[in-house]
């Protein structure tokens, strides 16, 4: 089973940052912890040397969602041949690498257990440093490795401490202030799903497959976000928490009124309102993140949305624009490292031995690891 002609795989290609090298350290990183087995090699000069992501979703996409024991299996099939590939695009032996990362949490632990597993058995057997990176940290700190502008344009520099970031995907949601490696302050959080679940809850409702976060963001664009009247849950009350299941039932009680199929233009119409809602929420959560004591005594410069969600182009022209609002500059990794990726967790490993944070006991990974414990 394990051969290369039975991996569906995508080689993300490679990413120049600086031109002067002044920190040749090379990381391998890999990320299992969802549907996508991946790794990568990045240097301490922002350049991404190979990246390859095997994704599973061809896999998921009858039952809706991802089934952890199927993810589990994949990854396994999979995990050798990326790790190999990655090296050898790369022009690398595993000699040539200084750090091996992983992920060790949060995720469907599984998953999580086989990529770390596997940077373990290699960090073992060549007595490389090791790293275990927390993927929601992977997320938070891929802006400073590579950031784009709203249109997805390089933006050449990587965002520098500290940041207000909006940490948008399947599985989080969150309002965070990055102060630097290892010092995320939560400001606001959500109370029930995150905004990738509603997303993709929705999507399902109107069979439109999955993930269905790109399917809504492209149907959205020639719908009309006035039609449906969606709630916009606790933007009438003070602080920074989000609460998406309501939008959630509010799609399901109208769908219920209109009994399937829906023309292009009712679901288009659909994908519109909902996602003006999902907008509205965060850009009055974030608003208010802003006024936050602790944020206005940290006077973060920069504005950043990560996770597989900041891939929205409304939520990312709207960031921009209450970025631009409130005097900060906006950005966002390029589209292809806002899903998980191997690079995101190769640039938190580098960003970890450069703070010395590496594996120096064995350390068992965590389904579930809140970015407040680092
Ligand atoms: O970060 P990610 O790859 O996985 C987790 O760590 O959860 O995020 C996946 C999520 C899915 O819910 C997917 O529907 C959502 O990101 N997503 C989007 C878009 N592209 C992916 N949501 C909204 N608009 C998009 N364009
Ligand atoms: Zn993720």
């Amino acid at each position: 089973m394990n051969t290369d002609e039975n991996i569906i795989k995508m080689d993300m290609g490679t990413l120049r940052g600086d031109a002067s090298a002044k920190d040749g350290v090379l990381c391998l990183g890999i990320e299992s912890s969802c549907d996508e087995t991946s790794a990568a090699i990045v240097d301490g000069n922002r350049n991404i040397l190979s990246h390859i992501i095997y994704s599973q979703i061809p896999e998921h996409q009858k039952y809706g969602g991802v089934v952890p024991e199927l993810a589990a299996r994949a990854h396994i099939l999979a995990i050798d041949t990326v790790v190999r590939q990655t090296l050898a695009a790369a022009g690398k032996d595993i000699s040539d690498i200084d750090v091996i990362a992983a992920t060790a949490g949060p995720g469907l632990i599984g998953g999580v257990l086989i990529g770390w597993m596997a940077a373990t058995g290699m960090a073992q057997a060549t007595g490389k440093p090791l790293v275990a990176v927390n993927h929601l940290e992977g997320h938070a700190l891929v802006p400073r490795l590579h950031a784009a502008a709203a249109d997805g344009t390089d933006l050449a520099a990587g965002v520098e401490f500290p940041y207000l970031l909006m940490l948008a995907s399947g599985g989080h949601c969150q309002i965070l202030l990055v102060r630097g490696v290892g010092q995320y302050e939560q400001i606001g959080q959500t109370l029930d799903d995150s905004a990738g679940e509603a997303f993709d809850k929705v999507a399902k409702m109107l069979g439109l497959g999955y993930p269905g976060g790109p399917v809504v963001d492209s149907r959205a664009q020639s719908g009309n976000p006035a039609r449906f009247k969606f709630p916009r849950p606790l933007c009438d009350k003070p602080g920074c928490d989000f609460s998406f299941s309501g939008i959630k039932t509010a799609a399901r009680t109208m769908l219920d009124k209109t009994p399937a199929p829906y023309c292009d233009e009712f679901i288009n119409d659909f994908c519109a309102s909902f996602q003006a809602a999902v907008v509205d929420c965060i850009v009055n959560r974030l608003g208010h993140a802003m006024e936050d004591s602790r944020v206005r005594a940290a006077a973060p410069r920069t504005l950043v949305v990560a996770g597989g969600v900041a891939k929205n182009s409304a939520i990312r022209a709207a960031m921009q624009r209450l970025a631009r609002a409130h005097g900060m500059t906006f950005a966002a990794p390029p589209l292809n490292l806002c899903t998980d990726n191997g690079a995101m967790i190769a640039w938190a490993g580098i960003e970890n031995y450069r703070a010395g944070k590496i594996v120096r006991t064995p350390v068992a990974p965590r389904p579930r690891w809140p970015l407040t414990e680092l």
